[in-house]
């Protein structure tokens, strides 16, 4: 009887340092999940993905203001096989400002004329079809 009792213990001792040590790492797999989310859809110059270095370079959108006026350029080839198939412009709490889609005839530059005033951040996309997703974003 005492045997089982201590073996009980055990056991309950056992699922509590399992259960602890869980509970412990949730926030760990959490932060990884959530780290992971975009990995390789969306890329950025800190974050080139499995593309790397060499693919960023002609990828990432270069957004830059003069007044009210925002223009964004990807510095990318245009030829029939491989181009810039968009840019895409959203300011701050998501607002969406504009897209434009280009051809391969047209230069990826695109330009946006934000809203009187308009403080905060400018998040700019450009899509290549071979390379995917590309975002930048600056403060105005
Ligand atoms: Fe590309």
């Amino acid at each position: 009887m005492q045997r089982d009792k201590l073996n009980m213990d055990r056991r309950d001792l056992a699922k509590a340092a399992f259960l602890g040590a869980a509970m412990a790492a949730l926030p760990a797999m959490s932060r990884a999940q959530a780290a992971s989310a975009d990995e390789n859809l969306v890329f950025t110059a800190d974050d080139p993905g499995h593309w790397g270095d060499a693919v960023k370079a002609k990828h990432v959108p270069v957004a830059t203001v003069s007044g009210s006026t925002l223009t964004v350029t990807t510095p990318h080839v245009m030829t029939p096989a491989h181009y810039i198939v968009s840019h895409s412009v959203v300011l701050a709490g998501g607002q969406y400002l504009g897209r434009r889609t280009f051809t391969p005839a047209d230069m990826p530059t695109s330009t946006y004329t934000l809203p009187d005033g308009y403080k905060g951040k400018v998040t700019v996309t450009s899509t290549c079809n071979l390379h995917d997703f590309w975002v930048s974003s600056l403060t105005v």
